[in-house]
């Protein structure tokens, strides 16, 4: 018995650690409106990493980020201005926008969208 559980322990383990590279991925949102026509690479914003530290509505509403990927036309000027990602992204809440690669960290080519399978049916489908 004593064998068998210590089977299943490892095996338990193992399927964590498998699960975990997925998970990092989760519900990355790619924004390359504009991006690499203007000779930067692609944005990546980790969905989830924000929405476990903010309310949707922040976001969603205050923000006016509308709730579809590829939908929002943001500009470098608005958020230099506090808009969208600059917001928080303004040295204050979080870093500003002087670390271009840290949102510019797409691989080139890749097309706006969400990763990850984080798309709803709910009401940000329309
Ligand atoms: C907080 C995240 C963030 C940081 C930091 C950031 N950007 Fe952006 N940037 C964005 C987002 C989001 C877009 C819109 C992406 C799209 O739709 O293609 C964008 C768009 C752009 C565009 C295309 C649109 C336009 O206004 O011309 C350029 C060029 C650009 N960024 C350059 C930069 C440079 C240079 C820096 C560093 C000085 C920088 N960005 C830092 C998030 C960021
Ligand atoms: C920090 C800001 C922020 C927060 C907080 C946030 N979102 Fe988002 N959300 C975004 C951005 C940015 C996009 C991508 C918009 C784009 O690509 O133009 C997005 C996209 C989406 C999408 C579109 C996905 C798709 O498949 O097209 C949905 C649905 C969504 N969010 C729901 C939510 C919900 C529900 C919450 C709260 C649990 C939430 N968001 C919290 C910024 C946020
Ligand atoms: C409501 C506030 C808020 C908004 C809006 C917001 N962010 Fe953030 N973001 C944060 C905070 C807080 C952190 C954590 C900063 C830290 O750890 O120092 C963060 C971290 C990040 C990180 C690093 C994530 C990681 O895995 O370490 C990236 C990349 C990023 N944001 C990109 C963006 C982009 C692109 C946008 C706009 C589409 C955006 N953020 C909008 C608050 C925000």
């Amino acid at each position: 018995m004593r064998v068998v559980r210590l089977v299943c322990a490892v095996f338990a383990v193992w399927l964590a650690l498998l699960s975990l590279p997925a998970q990092a991925e989760y519900g990355d949102v790619v924004l390359n409106k504009r991006s690499e026509k203007e000779g930067v690479r692609p944005v990546v914003f980790q969905h989830w990493f924000h929405r476990i530290r903010f309310r949707c509505k922040v976001c969603h509403s205050e923000l006016g980020f509308q709730m579809r990927a590829g939908s929002n036309d943001v500009l470098m000027a608005d958020i230099i201005d506090g808009k969208f990602c600059g917001m928080c992204h303004n040295d204050r809440i979080a870093w500003g926008a002087a670390h271009c690669d840290l949102c510019h960290s797409g691989k080139p080519g890749l097309p706006s969208g969400i990763y990850g399978g984080d798309s709803t049916t709910g009401p940000g489908r329309w």
